[in-house]
């Protein structure tokens, strides 16, 4: 087997320990790629250690699933480089038949057989040198079709998004990544119109905005086949967003899904936001009647269960990674943020906008709820606050906290 690898992997590379796998990857030193300096191309074969966090609450939130769903479970990672996602999958998710891997790479798929021999996984993985696409197709018929399918590209997952709902048996969980955000903050809008088919908007909450246009082309996509969607766990980090979607067959089910698909109304002025379920015509703000902006089309419903967050942790604390504490706190804000409405305050801007200093997160915290209103941080933002309070009374809170310091 050693012998085998020698004669294939003739770039430089080395061992690396992720999860309960050993992965051989290429040495990003020798490519002179660094965290900060992160350009994966130059490498003859993708590998980002950044994606061990991704990776670590992928392997929780798979598992969570499987427990929740009480049976085997089937999982395709159709654009898997050198195999480390689906080799966690099959070696640390309990109670996975099967894990069908692919790339159209050959030496990604080289490097992955490697790997998947080197954790000796050969009957539990079977690897495909194929386009992501006809991987998916496939699958498509109805007794071939898998329970879990995780569309992790570099850029957009949008060109795989029908070919997976296609692939994935009723009750299914397709996560996909994004990792152009330029496009879906609103950097290159007419790129996310394209790809999304919703306006972004450089709001401070844009990244918030892109899970939510990913969210409404998932919904939008599942529908077309009359197949509704829940979106059980979402996330932003880094430089990528993560989406985890249960699928539900059934016209009625789409069209429920259907209305929550809507628009988000911002208000550069005064910070106000609202969402609409309609086309609209040139709104003004209700608050303080500038002319308002928007996003979307995009999702306006729920981005996270609670419930299913619950289980993610319960899997954390069951299973030692080197993520743990981190992964705790970034679960324990999604599930606090869940029930909140859509969008965000940045305290830094909204005080910047009024001149005023900016307080504390909690002083802000405490006095928003004394004031009668829910507020939590977010995971999306340090300095963000989830709210119900309109923008008028964030600014009288805002103007309170400040008096007081005078005082
Ligand atoms: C971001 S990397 C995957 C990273 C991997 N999932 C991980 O966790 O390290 C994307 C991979 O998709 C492959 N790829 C690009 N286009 C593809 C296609 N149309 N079909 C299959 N694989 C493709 C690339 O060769 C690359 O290895
Ligand atoms: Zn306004």
């Amino acid at each position: 087997m050693t012998q085998r690898t020698e004669r294939t992997i003739d770039f430089p590379s080395e061992l690396i320990v992720e999860g309960r796998v050993q992965i051989l990857v290429p040495d990003l030193k020798a490519y002179g790629v660094t965290p900060s300096n992160y350009a994966p191309s130059r490498a003859p074969v993708f590998y980002n250690p950044v994606m061990e966090f991704n990776r670590d609450l992928s392997v929780l939130a798979f598992g969570a699933y499987q427990n929740m769903m009480g049976h085997e479970v089937r999982i395709c990672e159709p654009l898997t480089s050198q195999g480390i996602r689906g080799i966690r999958y099959a070696a640390e998710i309990d109670n996975v038949s099967q894990v069908l891997l692919s790339d159209i790479s050959t030496k990604a798929c080289e490097l992955a057989q490697h790997n998947i021999e080197l954790n000796h996984l050969e009957t539990k993985i079977v690897l495909k040198h194929s386009d992501a696409n006809r991987t998916l197709y496939n699958n498509a018929s109805p007794k071939k079709r898998f329970d879990i399918i995780d569309i992790d590209p570099f850029g957009t997952p949008v060109p795989y998004l029908d070919s997976a709902i296609r692939a994935l048996k009723n009750h299914g969980l397709i996560a996909a990544t994004a990792t152009d955000l330029a496009p879906l903050c609103g950097v290159h809008a007419k790129a996310c119109l394209r790809k999304y088919g919703g306006k972004p908007l450089r709001a401070e909450y844009c990244h918030e905005l892109a899970v939510r246009l990913l969210c409404g082309y998932i919904a939008a996509t599942a529908a077309k086949y009359d197949i509704g969607v829940q979106i059980l766990f979402s996330h932003s980090d880094d430089h990528y967003i993560r989406v985890y979607t249960q699928i539900d067959y059934g016209a009625k089910k789409a069209d429920k899904n259907i209305k929550f698909i809507g628009y988000i109304m911002h208000c550069f002025n005064c910070m106000h936001r609202e969402i609409i379920m309609q086309p609209f015509n040139c709104p003004t703000c209700q608050e303080c009647g500038a002319k308002m902006d928007y996003s979307g089309p995009l999702w306006v419903g729920p981005i996270a269960d609670p419930s299913f967050v619950t289980q993610i942790l319960v899997q954390n604390q069951k299973t030692i990674l080197r993520n743990n504490t981190k992964i705790a706190k970034r679960l324990t804000l999604i599930k606090a943020e869940a029930p909140l409405p859509p969008t965000y305050y940045v305290i830094d801007k909204l005080s910047g906008k009024l001149n005023l200093p900016a307080p504390a997160n909690q002083a802000f915290i405490e006095t928003l709820k004394k004031a009668g209103y829910q507020a939590v941080l977010t995971h999306f933002n340090p300095r963000g606050i989830k709210t119900d309070a309109p923008a008028k009374a964030m600014h009288r809170v805002l103007r309170e906290l400040a008096n007081n310091k005078e005082l």
